[in-house]
């Protein structure tokens, strides 16, 4: 098998936005709603999820490595994803599950497209040659002003690789994932996540309720 296979039963619901944003937060209580509809749920997160994903995790989050070349950032993101994807995603999905996944591929056009300058011809390129036809059925944006977010995050930990990035670094990324958002209304929910946990929480919890009971994935 060179190419994922499409035979998905489960959900694939993805959670994007930028530094800070509350995703870490949102996961866990999606995830027990979720739970609390009888819904059988495998959560992890990008780069990441497997053992092999989180090493090249640590590889790229790591301040050893400030001058990575784009390129080997954006291989080493699509390596760490093909592990992802056919060791745990793909099998979680086929088994009947619902995957909720914190980051994906958008991720990547919103941080080396938008924020790297990678043209996003070579993006879609990895994108079709990783995932064949996989794509997330609900992608969930949490948006909010970038100063804001950086604040919240450099506030709780070390920063990491990327978030030692200027401020025009994340916005760029902020633009980059509102472009994908507008342009495809049907998969994304853009979620103004300036707001409290409980207010955000409840924009999600609806949004997934969309995808329940509307039959198969593809
Ligand atoms: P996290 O802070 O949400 O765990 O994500 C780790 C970092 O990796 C975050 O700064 C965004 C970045 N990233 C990319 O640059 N491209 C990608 O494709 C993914 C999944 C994450």
């Amino acid at each position: 098998m060179n190419q994922p296979s499409p035979k998905r039963r489960g959900r694939f619901i993805t959670l994007e936005g930028g530094e800070g944003a509350g995703k870490s937060t949102q996961v866990e209580g999606l995830k027990r709603f979720l739970e609390d509809q009888g819904i059988a749920l495998v959560t992890t997160r990008e780069p990441g999820g497997t053992p092999v994903a989180e090493a090249i995790r640590g590889l790229l989050l790591s301040r050893d490595h400030p001058a990575m070349h784009p390129d080997t950032e954006l291989l080493l993101m699509f390596a760490a994803r093909a592990e992802h994807l056919r060791t745990l995603i793909l099998p979680a999905l086929e088994a009947g599950r619902w995957v909720l996944c914190d980051r994906f591929t958008d991720a990547t056009y919103a941080y080396q497209g938008g924020g790297r300058g990678v043209d996003p011809a070579r993006i879609a390129a990895l994108e079709v040659w990783v995932q064949g036809p996989v794509r997330p059925d609900l992608t969930l944006l949490l948006d909010m002003d970038v100063k804001t977010g950086l604040a919240r995050a450099r506030g709780r930990s070390e920063a990491d690789r990327f978030e030692q990035e200027a401020v025009e670094f994340f916005e760029r990324v902020r633009e980059a994932y509102l472009e994908r958002a507008r342009s495809e209304p049907a998969r994304y929910r853009i979620i103004d996540a300036s707001r409290s946990v409980e207010a955000v929480a409840g924009d999600l919890q609806q949004a997934v309720s969309s995808l329940m009971g509307t039959g198969q994935g593809t």
